[in-house]
């Protein structure tokens, strides 16, 4: 009886001690190993991180890696290049810090992340080319240089049938992870003659057309819905730092926050867009509320707050090329804040997010389940 009790005991220490270790580290690696699951998941509401077969993302140049080298030996780089492989979503590169290398962590047959590198190719305003895609480096990465969210369309032309005939993917069984991110050039663009595709009803109703497509097409998804942050915070960095950024100078430099975001032309547009933003959120909550995960269901949409604000953020987070896009500490840091939300449900996410030198990863639990709530 004595012994029993010990041994209940000694159990019920190892067991919250297994789930109070160390939950915050600088390396996906240093993160405890999660125990197998007895039991395959329920529904929707009840996916672990491990769980997660396929990965998959829409998005513009943000989420297609542009411009985020660094600079080496003191030089700017000079190719207008897309490191897909170091996304922060679907990067799958070695060593990236992405969502698809940290859930890798703990399904290493994950299927979809891009690799490498690849030279830009844009979308056209009114047309993303099926043929500049290349499915070697893309994978389920559909992101476009130069996208709005008109043309998540196209990106799903790209990305539902190549997922159906996938190497190792089981299309109807296995779980995916999707993350939809665009609204920068919609904001950017919300001010000129072709604002009357970004206004916030507009967006907001592509957005929701692409999620039923999604939802119709794809069996066994979560999305990730991914916040727009406000653009004009990366020109507030950006111009208080002449000495990192390339010239301004747009007869000299077409790479320019104000030519790649016309409405950053003045204080009055800038503010302009930051209400933009405000609405775009507005709509993309009001979506995944719509589709909200329920018991027994196969698919939910999920929201994710993304409210970075980099006016306090070291220059180095904006990319050397142009600074306009994120660089890799910047993509590494979306890495972070979003897979910490996944585990937390909507009322316990953050919102806003100032820069954090000592921002860690968190290490899921057996019982963190990823968020529908
Ligand atoms: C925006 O204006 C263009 C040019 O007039 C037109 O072709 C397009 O259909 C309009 N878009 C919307 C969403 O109204
Ligand atoms: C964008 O800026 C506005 C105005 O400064 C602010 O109220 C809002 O919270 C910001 N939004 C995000 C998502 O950071």
């Amino acid at each position: 009886m004595r012994t029993f009790s010990l041994l209940a005991i000694s159990l019920t220490v190892s067991l919250l001690f297994s789930e109070t270790q160390a939950r915050n580290v600088h390396d996906i690696s240093e993160c405890p190993p999660l125990k197998p699951r007895r039991s395959p998941p329920k529904d929707v509401t009840d996916l672990r991180i491990d769980d997660i077969k396929v990965i998959a993302s829409l998005g513009d140049s943000t989420m297609a890696g542009f411009g985020l080298q660094e600079i080496i030996d003191g030089t700017t780089p000079l190719d207008a290049l897309e490191i897909r492989g170091k996304n922060y979503a679907t990067g799958g590169d070695p060593g990236a810090k992405s969502l698809a290398r940290f859930t890798t962590n703990y399904q290493p047959e994950l299927k979809g992340a891009s690799v490498g590198q690849i030279v830009v190719t844009r979308c056209n305003y009114d047309y993303c080319a099926l043929s500049d895609y290349n499915p070697d480096v893309d994978r389920l990465n559909g992101a476009k240089s130069g996208a709005i969210a008109k043309r998540i369309k196209d990106e799903l032309d790209y990305v539902i049938p190549y997922m159906k005939e996938y190497p190792g993917v089981d299309f109807e069984n296995d779980w995916k992870l999707i993350i939809l991110h665009i609204g920068n050039n919609d904001q950017c663009d919300s001010c000129t003659v072709r604002g009357n595709e970004s206004t916030p009803e507009v967006y907001g109703s592509y957005i929701d057309t692409a999620i039923e497509r999604i939802s119709q097409n794809i069996p066994k998804a979560i999305v990730t819905l991914v916040g727009n942050l406000n653009v004009s915070t990366l020109y507030n960095l950006a111009s208080r730092h002449p000495e990192y950024c390339p010239t301004e100078d747009a007869t000299i430099n077409y790479l320019t926050p104000k030519v790649e975001c016309p409405c950053l032309s003045s204080p009055e547009l800038m503010l302009g867009m930051d209400a933009v933003v405000a609405e775009y959120n507005k709509r993309l909550i009001k979506i995944a509320e719509k589709y909200k995960a329920k018991k027994g269901s196969n698919f939910a949409v999920v929201y994710q707050p993304a409210g970075i604000d980099f006016r306090g953020f070291p220059i180095n987070y904006l990319s050397p090329l142009d600074c306009f896009h994120p660089s890799i500490h910047a993509q590494e840091y979306f890495a972070k804040i979003l897979w910490n939300s996944l585990f937390r449900p909507s009322i316990k996410k953050q919102k806003v997010f100032e820069y954090d030198e000592n921002l860690a990863i968190y290490c899921p639990k057996n019982s963190d389940r990823i968020s529908t709530k």
